[in-house]
């Protein structure tokens, strides 16, 4: 394993809040990776900031009257606030429109151009005789060219991914007019130039997931396009070039160039060579599959553009998207559930448990479904593992006093619970580093049913001969619980690790721990009480009826 990790996900736009549909294919697997690097003792760091600029962001700013750095202001607290309440731990949280970013970008694309890998082009450009503005991306809506589907923006194809190069059947998204055409000139970045390395560095980075390089490299065959990369709007990091006043890059010109510039920042700030640290790092770039197109081609054709002088990502882990109860998430439509209002009604555990359970590492759609939410909450992780850590704990505290006894020589059952522990670490974390994060996870649940099963037949209570045994191993295996659910379930295992009187921070852990015996005889448990409380079906009903249009 490397020693050094950068770890960033989306930067999500600072135009509204975050939701369930954006944490789970994105923010919380990342943070479930982070504290698993960590605790494996490697130097990772999780950098994110909020996506600044763009059509949309300008658009909702005039509709509310402000300008549009007070709107983003706005957004990224409020952003981070709620991330940080679902236990997101961002080592630094910054923003696209930072001045650092903004040099970065003009830096960037200086050496671009200096390298040929720029140039100029009189377009024609939507323009609405109206509302008297150029129209780039959200400004209009149209017929994808490629797959027909109808009203989508002219920067991106909702339903079949791509950007088209021309929409079909244009309509200004302020007014609904048809706009008119008229010449402008734009700068363009020659993503052509870079359709062999492209495909070299595919072919050659085995961290990739295959069924997305597969299809992105169908795209390299089917021939990449130029990428128009400024618009005639007043918001955006400025073109560095004399005759290009007026003109701004396009938003995903600059926003990826700002997990270089963010991560550059705090390490050179913490007195570490930001640089060096990037390119002696391994880079894990966490994405929903809508993003596809921009993580796979366009970031890294920037950076070879400018020669690798940032290292390319080892891993773009990309997952699918969240529907509700079944149905696309819609904030207009209501059918969507903000994370600060879950937060209201569950603990951040209870979401990042059942979002890592349903969430494979793959591009499939998952669902948030509020009764599969119950049963797995109120029969996996309290019926199973708040049981089986509660019984352990609470048998001590009452037969022992709280002093974990002696053992005496293993019998059969004792030794394959032993084993259990001694195989605990490995089997998950090499899930982990697959990033098959579901199935860690579950492995965490099997060791947890395997304990219950182990107690239940030692009948403890009965006094028999071997209780002691059943005892000491039963806390240890609470123990090993705490430290390896502790990516997952922070502040669960936080408080598995007070109760069983440990001491200090989780988090100081280290992952080979989780298979060491680190309770002896004699150790003294803090205070048992049960971990969670049951998720209640008649709560249920009314987060249920919640969701819709509101008559
Ligand atoms: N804000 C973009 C989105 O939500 C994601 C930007 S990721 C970045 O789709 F890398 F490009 F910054
Ligand atoms: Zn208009």
């Amino acid at each position: 394993m490397n020693k050094k990790a950068i770890i960033t996900s989306a930067l999500p736009y600072a135009n509204g809040e975050i939701h369930l549909g954006h944490v789970a294919s994105t923010y919380l697997p990342a943070d479930v990776t982070t504290r698993f690097l960590k605790l494996n003792g490697v130097e990772a760091y999780y950098v994110c900031a909020s996506d600044d600029f763009g059509t949309p962001i300008l658009i909702q700013s005039e509709k509310e009257g402000k300008t549009p750095a007070e709107y983003v202001a706005h957004w990224n607290k409020r952003d981070y606030e709620d991330f940080s309440a679902f236990n997101i731990e961002f080592d630094y949280f910054y923003k696209t429109s930072s001045s650092e970013n903004i040099a970065f970008v003009q830096d960037v694309f200086k050496k671009l151009n200096d390298s040929g890998h720029i140039y100029e082009k009189e377009i024609i450009q939507f323009y609405c005789n109206n509302d008297k503005k150029f129209l780039p991306d959200r400004y209009v809506k149209g017929i994808c060219p490629y797959c027909k589907a109808e009203d989508q923006y002219s920067d991106l194809c909702e339903i079949c991914g791509r950007v088209p190069e021309e929409i079909t059947d244009p309509k200004c998204s302020l007014c609904g007019q048809p706009p008119t055409k008229e010449k402008t000139t734009h700068y363009f970045f020659k993503l052509k130039n870079f359709s062999e390395s492209l495909s070299k560095w595919l072919d050659e980075n085995q961290n990739l997931q295959k069924d997305v390089k597969k299809y992105v490299q169908n795209w390299i065959k089917s021939g990449l396009i130029d990428w128009d990369i400024t618009r005639d709007i007043p918001w955006g990091v400025p073109v560095p070039l004399d005759g290009a006043e007026g003109k701004v890059f396009y938003g995903w010109f600059d926003n990826h160039l700002a997990y270089i510039s963010t991560a550059i920042k705090f390490l050179n700030d913490k007195g570490i060579n930001g640089k060096y640290f990037w390119n002696s790092a391994d880079i894990y770039h966490f994405i929903g599959k809508d993003i596809v197109y921009h993580h796979y081609l366009f970031l890294p054709a920037m950076r070879l553009g400018i020669n690798s002088e940032y290292e390319l990502p080892d891993y773009i882990p990309t997952r699918g998207h969240l529907t509700l109860q079944s149905k696309k998430i819609s904030k207009s439509r209501n059918w969507y559930i903000g994370l600060k209002q879950f937060l209201e009604y569950y603990p951040a555990d209870y979401l990042r448990f059942y979002l890592v359970s349903i969430n494979p590492y793959s591009q499939d759609d998952l669902n948030f479904d509020w009764d599969d939410f119950t049963t797995r909450i109120n029969s996996e992780l309290i019926g199973n593992l708040g049981n089986f850590v509660n019984r352990a704990l609470g048998f001590t505290k009452k037969a022992f006093d709280g002093k974990v006894p002696e053992p005496d020589s293993f019998d059969d059952k004792d030794l394959e619970a032993e084993q259990k522990i001694k195989n605990l670490a490995y089997d998950v974390s090499s899930l982990m580093e697959q990033n098959h994060l579901d199935r860690a996870l579950k492995k965490i649940m099997e060791f947890s049913s395997f304990f219950n099963q182990y107690f239940q037949h030692k009948e403890p209570w009965k006094k028999g001969p071997g209780t002691a045994n059943c005892v000491y191993l039963s806390v240890n295996a609470a123990r090993s619980i705490a430290i390896a659910l502790f990516s997952f379930l922070p502040e669960s295992s936080q408080k598995i690790w007070n109760q069983l009187g440990m001491g200090g921070e989780i988090s100081n852990s280290s992952w080979n721990d989780i298979s060491v015996l680190g309770i002896s005889s004699n150790h003294i448990l803090g205070d048992a009480s049960p971990i969670f409380t049951k998720v209640e079906e008649s709560d249920i009903e009314k987060h249920k009826s919640q969701l819709g249009p509101s008559e």
